[in-house]
Protein backbone atom coordinates (compact mmCIF):
# COMPACT_ATOMS: atom_id res chain seq x y z
CA UNK A 1 0.00 0.00 0.00
CA UNK A 2 1.04 3.27 -1.06
CA UNK A 3 1.92 5.29 2.12
CA UNK A 4 -0.27 8.60 2.51
CA UNK A 5 0.19 12.30 3.19
CA UNK A 6 1.76 13.21 6.65
CA UNK A 7 3.48 15.50 4.72
CA UNK A 8 3.10 18.14 8.02
CA UNK A 9 5.08 15.64 10.18
CA UNK A 10 7.49 14.26 7.38
CA UNK A 11 8.59 17.81 6.98
CA UNK A 12 8.94 18.57 10.48
CA UNK A 13 10.95 15.20 11.22
CA UNK A 14 13.21 16.38 8.12
CA UNK A 15 13.64 19.58 9.66
CA UNK A 16 14.62 18.16 13.42
CA UNK A 17 17.34 15.79 11.36
CA UNK A 18 18.64 18.78 9.45
CA UNK A 19 19.58 20.72 12.27
CA UNK A 20 22.21 19.22 15.42
CA UNK A 21 20.80 16.68 17.36
CA UNK A 22 19.81 18.55 21.13
CA UNK A 23 16.43 16.78 21.88
CA UNK A 24 15.55 13.51 22.63
CA UNK A 25 12.08 13.17 21.04
CA UNK A 26 9.37 10.94 21.63
CA UNK A 27 6.65 10.22 19.04
CA UNK A 28 3.32 9.13 20.39
CA UNK A 29 -0.23 8.65 19.82
CA UNK A 30 -3.11 6.74 19.46
CA UNK A 31 -2.97 2.61 18.81
CA UNK A 32 -2.71 1.61 14.99
CA UNK A 33 -2.51 6.05 14.07
CA UNK A 34 0.62 5.26 11.50
CA UNK A 35 3.63 6.21 14.10
CA UNK A 36 5.77 3.09 12.65
CA UNK A 37 4.68 3.48 8.60
CA UNK A 38 5.27 7.72 9.89
CA UNK A 39 8.86 6.60 10.73
CA UNK A 40 9.55 4.02 8.19
CA UNK A 41 8.43 6.59 5.33
CA UNK A 42 10.72 9.46 7.16
CA UNK A 43 13.80 6.73 7.20
CA UNK A 44 13.14 6.18 3.34
CA UNK A 45 13.22 10.30 2.61
CA UNK A 46 16.20 10.57 4.52
CA UNK A 47 19.29 11.65 2.56
CA UNK A 48 22.58 9.36 1.82
CA UNK A 49 24.25 11.34 4.48
CA UNK A 50 22.05 9.65 7.36
CA UNK A 51 23.39 6.32 9.20
CA UNK A 52 20.08 4.81 10.87
CA UNK A 53 19.81 2.16 13.22
CA UNK A 54 16.12 0.86 14.05
CA UNK A 55 15.20 -0.93 16.53
CA UNK A 56 12.12 -2.45 17.47
CA UNK A 57 10.92 -3.87 20.98
CA UNK A 58 7.62 -5.24 19.80
CA UNK A 59 6.86 -8.79 20.77
CA UNK A 60 10.54 -8.96 22.08
CA UNK A 61 10.47 -10.77 25.28
CA UNK A 62 12.39 -8.54 27.51
CA UNK A 63 13.40 -9.67 31.17
CA UNK A 64 16.95 -8.15 32.18
CA UNK A 65 20.18 -6.86 30.69
CA UNK A 66 21.05 -9.87 28.29
CA UNK A 67 17.63 -9.67 26.60
CA UNK A 68 17.85 -6.03 26.10
CA UNK A 69 21.17 -6.30 24.70
CA UNK A 70 19.90 -9.04 22.52
CA UNK A 71 17.41 -7.04 21.30
CA UNK A 72 19.42 -3.76 21.10
CA UNK A 73 22.18 -5.41 19.38
CA UNK A 74 22.93 -7.41 15.89
CA UNK A 75 25.96 -9.47 16.35
CA UNK A 76 27.83 -9.68 12.64
CA UNK A 77 31.10 -11.96 11.99
CA UNK A 78 33.86 -9.95 10.79
CA UNK A 79 35.82 -7.00 12.61
CA UNK A 80 34.10 -4.00 14.13
CA UNK A 81 36.54 -1.96 11.95
CA UNK A 82 35.27 -3.36 8.85
CA UNK A 83 31.49 -3.12 10.09
CA UNK A 84 32.10 0.87 10.57
CA UNK A 85 33.84 0.79 7.54
CA UNK A 86 30.85 -0.82 5.92
CA UNK A 87 28.74 1.92 7.45
CA UNK A 88 30.62 4.83 6.72
CA UNK A 89 31.73 3.95 3.61
CA UNK A 90 28.63 2.79 1.90
CA UNK A 91 26.90 5.19 -0.94
CA UNK A 92 23.58 5.69 0.25
CA UNK A 93 22.10 6.03 3.42
CA UNK A 94 22.71 3.00 5.76
CA UNK A 95 19.87 1.58 7.44
CA UNK A 96 19.79 -1.27 10.12
CA UNK A 97 16.39 -2.23 10.82
CA UNK A 98 16.88 -5.12 13.22
CA UNK A 99 19.37 -3.09 15.82
CA UNK A 100 22.80 -2.37 15.80
CA UNK A 101 25.72 -4.41 14.01
CA UNK A 102 28.28 -5.11 16.17
CA UNK A 103 30.88 -8.50 15.89
CA UNK A 104 30.38 -11.59 18.19
CA UNK A 105 33.23 -10.96 20.09
CA UNK A 106 31.50 -7.55 21.72
CA UNK A 107 29.21 -9.99 22.97
CA UNK A 108 31.88 -10.58 25.77
CA UNK A 109 31.99 -7.23 26.80
CA UNK A 110 28.41 -7.20 27.09
CA UNK A 111 27.78 -10.08 28.93
CA UNK A 112 30.89 -10.83 31.18
CA UNK A 113 30.64 -7.71 32.12
CA UNK A 114 27.34 -6.64 33.28
CA UNK A 115 27.52 -3.41 33.49
CA UNK A 116 25.21 -1.16 31.54
CA UNK A 117 27.62 1.69 31.37
CA UNK A 118 30.01 -0.50 29.54
CA UNK A 119 27.49 -0.86 26.66
CA UNK A 120 26.59 2.56 27.02
CA UNK A 121 30.48 3.65 26.58
CA UNK A 122 30.57 1.52 23.90
CA UNK A 123 28.10 2.97 22.09
CA UNK A 124 29.13 6.29 22.64
CA UNK A 125 32.41 5.66 20.60
CA UNK A 126 30.83 3.75 18.31
CA UNK A 127 28.33 6.51 17.42
CA UNK A 128 31.10 8.89 17.39
CA UNK A 129 32.86 6.84 14.50
CA UNK A 130 30.18 6.33 12.67
CA UNK A 131 29.48 10.04 13.11
CA UNK A 132 32.75 11.10 11.42
CA UNK A 133 31.28 10.42 8.17
CA UNK A 134 27.52 9.82 8.42
CA UNK A 135 25.16 11.90 10.81
CA UNK A 136 23.87 8.72 12.89
CA UNK A 137 19.89 8.99 14.03
CA UNK A 138 19.24 6.08 16.83
CA UNK A 139 15.31 5.34 16.36
CA UNK A 140 13.61 2.68 19.44
CA UNK A 141 9.89 1.38 18.77
CA UNK A 142 7.94 0.37 21.53
CA UNK A 143 10.22 1.63 24.16
CA UNK A 144 7.40 0.74 26.38
CA UNK A 145 8.23 -2.87 26.32
CA UNK A 146 11.45 -1.97 28.48
CA UNK A 147 9.72 0.51 30.98
CA UNK A 148 9.52 -1.90 34.00
CA UNK A 149 12.89 -3.47 33.87
CA UNK A 150 15.40 -3.22 36.71
CA UNK A 151 19.05 -3.70 36.62
CA UNK A 152 20.01 -2.27 39.67
CA UNK A 153 18.17 0.51 39.01
CA UNK A 154 15.72 1.47 36.15
CA UNK A 155 17.30 0.47 32.71
CA UNK A 156 14.64 2.85 30.87
CA UNK A 157 16.06 5.92 32.95
CA UNK A 158 19.48 4.79 32.33
CA UNK A 159 18.68 5.28 28.69
CA UNK A 160 17.48 8.32 29.27
CA UNK A 161 20.44 9.61 31.04
CA UNK A 162 22.60 8.20 27.91
CA UNK A 163 19.76 9.92 25.37
CA UNK A 164 20.71 13.25 26.85
CA UNK A 165 24.16 12.31 26.57
CA UNK A 166 23.98 12.05 22.99
CA UNK A 167 21.40 14.66 22.06
CA UNK A 168 22.26 17.86 24.28
CA UNK A 169 25.37 17.37 25.71
CA UNK A 170 27.00 15.62 22.21
CA UNK A 171 25.30 16.66 19.66
CA UNK A 172 26.11 13.18 18.03
CA UNK A 173 22.88 11.83 17.23
CA UNK A 174 19.33 12.02 16.92
CA UNK A 175 17.02 10.00 18.93
CA UNK A 176 13.54 8.69 18.41
CA UNK A 177 11.49 7.05 20.58
CA UNK A 178 8.20 5.60 19.88
CA UNK A 179 5.57 4.58 21.76
CA UNK A 180 2.01 3.70 21.99
CA UNK A 181 1.45 3.54 25.77
CA UNK A 182 0.10 6.92 26.94
CA UNK A 183 0.74 6.24 30.08
CA UNK A 184 4.23 5.41 29.84
CA UNK A 185 4.62 8.91 28.06
CA UNK A 186 2.63 10.51 30.44
CA UNK A 187 4.95 8.91 32.98
CA UNK A 188 7.62 10.07 30.57
CA UNK A 189 5.96 13.49 30.65
CA UNK A 190 6.50 14.23 34.20
CA UNK A 191 10.03 12.63 34.69
CA UNK A 192 12.15 15.35 36.11
CA UNK A 193 15.01 14.35 34.46
CA UNK A 194 13.73 15.00 31.18
CA UNK A 195 12.50 18.66 31.45
CA UNK A 196 13.82 20.84 28.65
CA UNK A 197 15.53 17.44 27.49
CA UNK A 198 12.89 16.10 25.55
CA UNK A 199 10.06 16.85 23.15
CA UNK A 200 6.82 15.11 22.04
CA UNK A 201 5.40 15.09 18.91
CA UNK A 202 1.72 13.67 18.30
CA UNK A 203 1.00 11.16 15.38
CA UNK A 204 -2.99 10.80 15.50
CA UNK A 205 -5.40 9.13 13.34
CA UNK A 206 -6.24 11.49 9.96
CA UNK A 207 -8.33 13.66 9.89
CA UNK A 208 -11.47 13.87 7.88
CA UNK A 209 -9.91 15.68 4.37
CA UNK A 210 -6.81 12.89 4.57
CA UNK A 211 -9.56 10.17 5.11
CA UNK A 212 -11.35 11.63 2.58
CA UNK A 213 -8.72 11.71 0.00
CA UNK A 214 -6.86 8.22 1.25
CA UNK A 215 -10.42 6.28 -0.05
CA UNK A 216 -10.88 8.29 -3.36
CA UNK A 217 -7.48 7.10 -3.90
CA UNK A 218 -8.96 3.82 -4.09
CA UNK A 219 -11.99 4.91 -5.70
CA UNK A 220 -14.60 5.00 -2.48
CA UNK A 221 -17.52 7.00 -2.94
CA UNK A 222 -18.70 10.24 -1.12
CA UNK A 223 -21.75 7.45 0.62
CA UNK A 224 -19.05 4.62 1.78
CA UNK A 225 -16.67 7.35 2.63
CA UNK A 226 -19.41 8.79 4.98
CA UNK A 227 -19.89 5.12 6.25
CA UNK A 228 -16.12 4.70 7.12
CA UNK A 229 -15.87 7.93 8.42
CA UNK A 230 -19.19 7.31 10.78
CA UNK A 231 -17.60 4.04 11.92
CA UNK A 232 -13.64 4.39 11.88
CA UNK A 233 -12.94 8.42 11.59
CA UNK A 234 -9.70 8.55 10.44
CA UNK A 235 -7.49 5.36 11.61
CA UNK A 236 -5.42 4.18 8.92
CA UNK A 237 -5.68 0.38 9.41
CA UNK A 238 -9.45 0.01 9.83
CA UNK A 239 -9.19 2.45 6.44
CA UNK A 240 -7.25 -0.23 4.82
CA UNK A 241 -9.47 -2.93 5.84
CA UNK A 242 -12.56 -0.75 4.50
CA UNK A 243 -10.42 -1.25 1.18
CA UNK A 244 -10.47 -4.99 1.73
CA UNK A 245 -14.26 -5.66 2.55
CA UNK A 246 -15.70 -3.16 0.11
CA UNK A 247 -18.18 -5.54 -1.07
CA UNK A 248 -19.73 -5.63 2.20
CA UNK A 249 -18.72 -2.40 3.82
CA UNK A 250 -21.67 -2.58 5.99
CA UNK A 251 -21.34 -5.51 7.38
CA UNK A 252 -18.10 -4.98 8.07
CA UNK A 253 -18.47 -1.98 9.52
CA UNK A 254 -21.22 -3.55 11.88
CA UNK A 255 -19.54 -6.64 12.48
CA UNK A 256 -15.92 -4.63 13.54
CA UNK A 257 -18.49 -2.41 15.85
CA UNK A 258 -19.91 -5.57 17.56
CA UNK A 259 -16.88 -6.98 18.44
CA UNK A 260 -15.28 -4.37 20.01
CA UNK A 261 -18.04 -3.36 21.99
CA UNK A 262 -18.56 -7.07 22.89
CA UNK A 263 -14.96 -6.85 24.67
CA UNK A 264 -15.87 -3.24 26.27
CA UNK A 265 -18.50 -5.11 27.79
CA UNK A 266 -16.64 -7.95 28.78
CA UNK A 267 -14.06 -5.51 30.53
CA UNK A 268 -16.88 -3.72 32.15
CA UNK A 269 -18.60 -7.02 33.49
CA UNK A 270 -15.38 -8.41 35.11
CA UNK A 271 -14.54 -5.27 36.74
CA UNK A 272 -18.45 -5.11 38.10
CA UNK A 273 -17.34 -8.67 39.84
CA UNK A 274 -14.20 -7.65 40.95
CA UNK A 275 -14.63 -3.79 42.04
CA UNK A 276 -18.10 -2.24 42.06
CA UNK A 277 -16.82 1.20 43.22
CA UNK A 278 -14.44 1.33 40.28
CA UNK A 279 -17.09 -0.11 37.74
CA UNK A 280 -20.05 2.83 38.84
CA UNK A 281 -16.61 5.43 38.22
CA UNK A 282 -15.79 4.13 34.84
CA UNK A 283 -19.62 3.99 33.29
CA UNK A 284 -19.75 7.70 34.78
CA UNK A 285 -16.61 8.04 32.77
CA UNK A 286 -18.27 6.81 30.08
CA UNK A 287 -21.21 8.97 30.26
CA UNK A 288 -18.94 11.96 30.25
CA UNK A 289 -16.53 11.34 27.29
CA UNK A 290 -17.00 12.79 23.80
CA UNK A 291 -16.03 11.65 20.50
CA UNK A 292 -13.10 14.31 20.09
CA UNK A 293 -11.95 13.97 24.56
CA UNK A 294 -12.41 16.30 27.63
CA UNK A 295 -9.63 17.33 29.55
CA UNK A 296 -8.97 15.74 32.68
CA UNK A 297 -7.38 17.67 36.15
CA UNK A 298 -5.75 13.56 37.42
CA UNK A 299 -5.47 11.08 36.26
CA UNK A 300 -7.99 8.89 38.60
CA UNK A 301 -8.16 5.33 38.77
CA UNK A 302 -11.41 5.38 36.16
CA UNK A 303 -8.83 6.89 33.48
CA UNK A 304 -6.15 4.42 34.25
CA UNK A 305 -8.74 1.47 34.09
CA UNK A 306 -9.75 2.65 30.50
CA UNK A 307 -6.50 4.04 29.76
CA UNK A 308 -5.40 0.09 30.78
CA UNK A 309 -7.85 -1.36 28.26
CA UNK A 310 -6.64 0.82 25.62
CA UNK A 311 -10.53 1.69 25.49
CA UNK A 312 -9.22 5.85 26.03
CA UNK A 313 -5.92 7.40 24.93
CA UNK A 314 -4.46 10.10 26.81
CA UNK A 315 -2.66 13.10 25.93
CA UNK A 316 -0.63 14.49 28.55
CA UNK A 317 0.51 17.57 26.54
CA UNK A 318 -2.74 18.43 26.60
CA UNK A 319 -4.35 17.35 29.62
CA UNK A 320 -7.12 15.45 27.20
CA UNK A 321 -8.55 11.82 27.48
CA UNK A 322 -10.39 10.59 24.42
CA UNK A 323 -11.60 7.53 22.54
CA UNK A 324 -8.57 5.55 21.13
CA UNK A 325 -10.70 5.26 18.02
CA UNK A 326 -14.10 6.41 16.51
CA UNK A 327 -14.99 2.90 16.85
CA UNK A 328 -14.19 2.63 20.76
CA UNK A 329 -16.63 5.68 20.82
CA UNK A 330 -19.17 3.86 18.91
CA UNK A 331 -18.51 0.78 21.23
CA UNK A 332 -18.93 2.76 24.61
CA UNK A 333 -22.20 4.50 23.80
CA UNK A 334 -23.45 0.61 23.10
CA UNK A 335 -22.00 -0.23 26.06
CA UNK A 336 -23.69 2.73 28.43
CA UNK A 337 -27.42 2.01 26.59
CA UNK A 338 -27.03 -1.83 27.27
CA UNK A 339 -25.80 -1.44 30.86
CA UNK A 340 -29.06 1.13 31.49
CA UNK A 341 -31.60 -1.53 29.92
N1 LIG B 1 0.18 7.25 6.14
C1 LIG B 1 -0.16 5.98 5.87
N2 LIG B 1 -0.39 5.60 4.60
C2 LIG B 1 -0.73 4.32 4.34
N3 LIG B 1 -0.86 3.35 5.27
C3 LIG B 1 -0.64 3.69 6.55
C4 LIG B 1 -0.28 5.02 6.93
N4 LIG B 1 -0.14 5.06 8.26
C5 LIG B 1 -0.38 3.82 8.70
N5 LIG B 1 -0.68 2.99 7.70
C6 LIG B 1 -0.98 1.55 7.82
O1 LIG B 1 -1.82 1.36 8.96
C7 LIG B 1 -1.38 0.27 9.75
C8 LIG B 1 -1.07 0.73 11.17
O2 LIG B 1 0.03 1.61 11.14
P1 LIG B 1 1.25 1.52 12.13
O3 LIG B 1 1.60 0.13 12.45
O4 LIG B 1 2.30 2.40 11.60
O5 LIG B 1 0.59 2.18 13.42
P2 LIG B 1 1.27 2.42 14.82
O6 LIG B 1 0.77 3.71 15.30
O7 LIG B 1 2.74 2.24 14.74
O8 LIG B 1 0.61 1.24 15.63
P3 LIG B 1 0.99 0.75 17.13
O9 LIG B 1 0.16 1.61 18.03
O10 LIG B 1 0.56 -0.67 17.16
O11 LIG B 1 2.46 0.94 17.29
C9 LIG B 1 -0.19 -0.32 9.04
O12 LIG B 1 -0.61 -1.42 8.30
C10 LIG B 1 0.28 0.79 8.13
O13 LIG B 1 0.90 0.32 6.98
MG1 LIG C 1 4.01 1.03 15.85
Amino acid sequence: MEFHDREKELKRLMRIAEFEPHTIYFIFGPINSGKTALIQEFIRRLPKDFAVFYVNFRGKFITDYRDFTRVLFRFESGRLEDILKGIVKSSTRFLSTRGIPVPEDVIDLIFTKKRTEDVFEFLEEYLSKVARDKRPILILDELQVIKDIKINCMLIYKLFNFFIRLTKELHLSHVFCLTSDSLFVERIYSTAMLQGRADYMIVDDFDFETTKEFLRKYGFSDDEISLVWKYFGGKPIYLIKALENRENLKEFCEETLEIRFGQILDSIYELKKADKELFSRVLNLFEKITEDGIKYTELSDEILWCADKNILFVNPIKRVIKPQSKLDYLAIRKVIDTIKI
